[in-house]
């Protein structure tokens, strides 16, 4: 394992960790069959509530030798499977398989988001539900603005992130409908705090 392999999770997860208050609204809501894309350094294990059964946690990040991660997985009462794939390569599960699907601060990252999203419809049963907190594209032009200027530095810099995303375009694009979505702005820079709290679901 390289140096760069190594640092990847560590820092992630200690900046990362700064959006833990954010995340119990979103992900109280998992149940059944989940599959978290994005999964990272399973920050999210310790919010979900008793109504998951099972946890599929895809990213192809390696976090096989992070202690941290292995002992919040080992912490959890419900069996997790961690796969270590792309979520726009094609997803190796049956169409419909899963309840919940769970995104955190993750579509930012992912290069052919439109790919990902319609496979994670395909693989979610019709009804379930696609539970998400993301940071994208601002509702001000003046910050947009911004936000266009400074991605192609900042995707640079921070490992592919991208800050200009219509999150609830591309949601709705992917072919999910939304039930609901608060937009907010969190604490930091307005470029990068621009939040998007949603629930949508696979109609048909
Ligand atoms: C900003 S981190 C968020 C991690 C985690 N969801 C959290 O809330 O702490 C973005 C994550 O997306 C993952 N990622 C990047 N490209 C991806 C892809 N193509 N498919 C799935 N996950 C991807 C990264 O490895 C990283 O763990």
């Amino acid at each position: 394992m390289g140096l760069r392999e190594w640092m990847k999770p560590r820092f992630q997860d200690l900046a990362m960790r700064q959006m833990n208050h954010m995340r119990s609204e979103t992900i109280e809501e998992a149940e059944g069959e989940v599959l978290e894309v994005g999964f990272g350094t399973g920050l999210n294990l310790s919010y979900y509530g008793p109504a998951v059964k099972t946890l599929v946690g895809l990213d192809p990040m390696d976090v096989t030798e992070v202690e941290s991660v292995q002992a919040r997985i080992r912490g959890v009462s419900f069996p997790i499977e961690r796969k270590a794939l792309r979520a726009d390569g094609g997803l190796p599960f049956d169409a419909g398989r899963f309840d919940t699907i769970v995104t955190t601060w993750t579509l930012c990252s992912i290069p052919e988001v439109d790919k990902a999203l319609k496979e994670m419809r395909r693989v979610l049963k019709p009804g379930g539900h696609y539970v998400f907190i993301e940071h994208g594209r601002a509702d001000a032009n003046s910050t947009a603005r911004w936000q266009d200027r400074v991605n192609p530095l900042w995707n640079r810099m921070c490992d592919g992130c991208n800050i200009n995303r219509k999150i609830d375009r591309l949601v709705e694009e992917g072919g999910f409908e939304l039930e609901s979505l608060n937009r907010f702005r969190a604490k930091g820079p307005g470029i990068v705090a621009q939040m998007y709290r949603g629930v949508a679901i696979r109609n048909g």
